[in-house]
Order: structure tokens, then sequence, then C-alpha cells
């Protein structure tokens, strides 16, 4: 056992006592689909100048996994849209001390991008889902075309990747008749499904968030009319809290923001891809790590003391609240979830 490294192995604590171990990087606010919840119909990007580079990513990254880090996922908007991204994937992949490389995807690119991935050593991959039907889809979506991402997923199942998760948005009146049937599409493929409450991040123009609020608790009792669901407490890290589907490999995740707050055992940040260090999904506190790398370059000490510093301001949870104005306005894309 290596045990000068572990007494030499540091490790972000916040002022609450979490420990922040896991790390989420935005790589583009740029998206192939327009989700209704996610996005407005008009969206502004950030001007690709603003951009951090996948050097520059790759250097926060390291900086993180020195400060104790074990997983990155990769997010976007759709990450896999980004120019040459499979090369950060790869300098991450490499990187000593990380346990999991994972990554959030719309399903998009991954017919193209699923061996490479793999190949760059992608773990388990988390990709969006919230219909079977071709038009549905394409209404929530706006431009998405689910024949598209169900051949992507069935390229993703064919290089093997550890574990595949779909994460399933349910809107009342909008795709809550679908609720069986994307968990009887991922059990017979052995993924794992999360269900989202949605989240009030940016104004929306496609519907107001309390009309179509679909709470877990709903979710599940349409579930327990049709599946036997046992309890579990296995945990992938985040915020779902997992169900087993009696004799499958399948569990069914609830990420509940709204009713079952998860804020306690927060254990991670978010990078945007402008180099904005966000320390929680549902507040504005961050640092800005890009004006580190930039006025102090090749100075790993500086960056890894901002890191650090940032721990003090993390604050202690969301303030979500479906029924007033949203008091973020950032967008779901902006962060990657
Ligand atoms: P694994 O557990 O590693 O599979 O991933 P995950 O479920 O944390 O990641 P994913 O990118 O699939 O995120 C699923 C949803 O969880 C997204 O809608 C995120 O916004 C939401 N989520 C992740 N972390 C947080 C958090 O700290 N707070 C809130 N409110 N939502 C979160
Ligand atoms: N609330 C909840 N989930 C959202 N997602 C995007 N926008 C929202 C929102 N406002 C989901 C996507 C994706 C995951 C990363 O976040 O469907 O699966
Ligand atoms: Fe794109 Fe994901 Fe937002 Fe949908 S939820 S618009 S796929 S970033």
């Amino acid at each position: 056992m290596d045990f000068k490294n572990n007494i030499n192995q540091e490790v972000l604590i916040d002022k609450f006592d979490r420990i922040v171990d896991y790390v989420r990087i935005s790589v583009t606010d740029r998206c192939d689909f327009r989700c209704v919840y996610c996005m407005d119909d008009e969206m502004e990007f950030v001007p690709r100048a603003q951009l951090l580079t996948l050097e520059e990513i790759s250097k926060i990254a390291l900086a993180f996994t020195e400060l104790g880090v074990k997983k990155i996922r990769i997010t976007g908007g759709e990450p896999l849209i980004r120019r040459n991204v499979i090369q950060l994937f790869e300098n991450i992949g490499q990187l000593p001390g990380l346990d999991e490389l994972v990554l959030t995807t719309n399903g998009s690119q991954l017919k193209k991008f699923a061996r490479p991935l793999k190949d760059a050593g992608v773990k388990r991959i988390n990709i969006s889902l919230d219909s079977l039907n071709v038009d549905r889809f394409k209404r929530i979506t706006r431009v998405g075309e689910l024949n598209n991402v169900l051949s992507g997923i069935d390229a993703a199942i064919k290089v093997g990747f550890e574990k595949i998760k779909l994460n399933t948005v349910i809107l009342k009146n909008r795709n809550d008749d679908e609720i069986i049937n994307l968990v009887r599409y991922a059990s017979d493929r052995d993924m794992d499904i999360s269900f989202i409450e949605e989240m009030p991040l940016g104004v929306i123009g496609d519907h107001d968030r309390a009309e179509v609020y679909y709470s877990s608790d709903q979710i599940r009792n349409v579930l327990e009319k049709e599946f036997t669901l046992v309890p579990t407490t296995e945990t992938t890290g985040g915020p779902s809290k997992y169900y087993k589907l009696a004799e499958t490999a399948t569990r069914v995740g609830f990420i509940s923001p709204h009713s079952h707050n998860f804020c306690e055992q927060c254990n991670r940040v978010r990078l945007t891809c402008e180099g904005r260090l966000l320390l929680c999904l549902g507040q504005e506190d961050s640092v800005d790590l890009r004006k580190t790398l930039r006025a102090y370059p090749g100075d790993m000490d500086k960056l890894k003391q901002d890191i650090k510093n940032s721990m003090l301001i993390k604050p202690k949870g969301h303030d979500f609240n479906l029924r007033e104005k949203p008091i973020i306005f950032r967008h779901m894309n902006v962060t990657g979830g």
C-alpha cells in the first residue's frame, strides 16, 4: 500500500463537512435538440471565443483529481457536438486517481461515438429519453429524431459500457402515459432508468412548470401497479434514489429535488463551458477558473488553491420553487444538469 500517497492525498471539504469528489464538466452549452423543459425557443449561446479550450478543461480536471476528485462526468448542452471532444475524453480518461469517467448525452451522436468513447475509458453513460413515440419525441425535443437516438442506444449497448442509464423527465399530460413502456424498454436491454422532476432553471415559454409537475411518488405509484420495486441503498454517487426491479438487473431511480431534497448529501460541483465553477445547480455562487488559468498560466498551485477556496462558498442547497418566477436565469444546458 502506498501509505505516503494516502497521507498526502488532499480532499475537498465544504463548510457543511460535505466531501466533494464528483465534478460535472459542461463542454458546450450548444445542443442539437431544444427540449421544452430545458431551453426556450430562441436561445443565445456562449460565443466560441469565450469557451475554455480542451487543454484548459484537461488542466482543471487534473487539478481536481489532485484534490481527491474520483468521478468526472462530461455534460453539455450536447457534449458530443463539441469539435474534437474525443481528445478530451482520452486525456481525462488517463488521469491517475480518477475512478470513473462518465458521460451524459442526448444520444444523437452515439452511432458515431460509442466506440471511441469506450476506447477512451468512459465507463458508464446516461442518455436522455422522454418518449418512445416518434411524433411526441419530436414535440418534446422540438427537433430530435427518435430513431436516431434509439440506434445510438443500440450502438452503446453493442460496445458494452459497464452500465447505461436512461434519464426521463415526466411532464403531466405530455408523457406520463409512457412511464411503464419506458421502464420496460430499459429493463429489456438491462439498462437503468432515472425519473427526474423538472427543475425551474431559466425562463421557458413552452409550459408552466408548476402545471406539468409530476412527482417521483406519483411515478412510483404508477410503476408499482405493474412491477415489484425493491428499495435499495445502492448509489452511483449521484442524486438518484434507486429501487430494483425484482427479477431483473434494472434499477429505477428517482431524482426528486422538489419532493425529496438531496442537498445534504451533495458531493459535486460543476464547471461551465466558460470556466465558471458553480458550487450548486440551484444557486449562482461561483468562481471564475478561466480567469485564474489565463492570469497565472501554468501555475497549478494557484489553480488548486482557488478550487480549495471555492469550498468556503458552496451553498447549503437550492431554493427551487415551481410556483414562483425562476430565480435562476441560467438554463439547464449551461450546466448539463
Ligand atoms: P449517476 O448517478 O452518476 O448515474 O449520474 P447523475 O444521475 O448524477 O447524472 P445525470 O447527468 O444523469 O443527471 C441526472 C439529473 O440529475 C439531471 O437532471 C441533473 O440535473 C440532476 N442532478 C444531478 N446532480 C444534481 C444536484 O446536485 N442537484 C439537483 N437539483 N439535481 C441534480
Ligand atoms: N429539469 C430537470 N431535468 C432537466 N434536464 C434538462 N433540463 C431539465 C430541467 N429543467 C435533464 C435532461 C437530461 C438531464 C441531464 O437533465 O433531460 O437528461
Ligand atoms: Fe439538449 Fe439535453 Fe437540453 Fe435536451 S435537455 S435541449 S438534449 S441539453
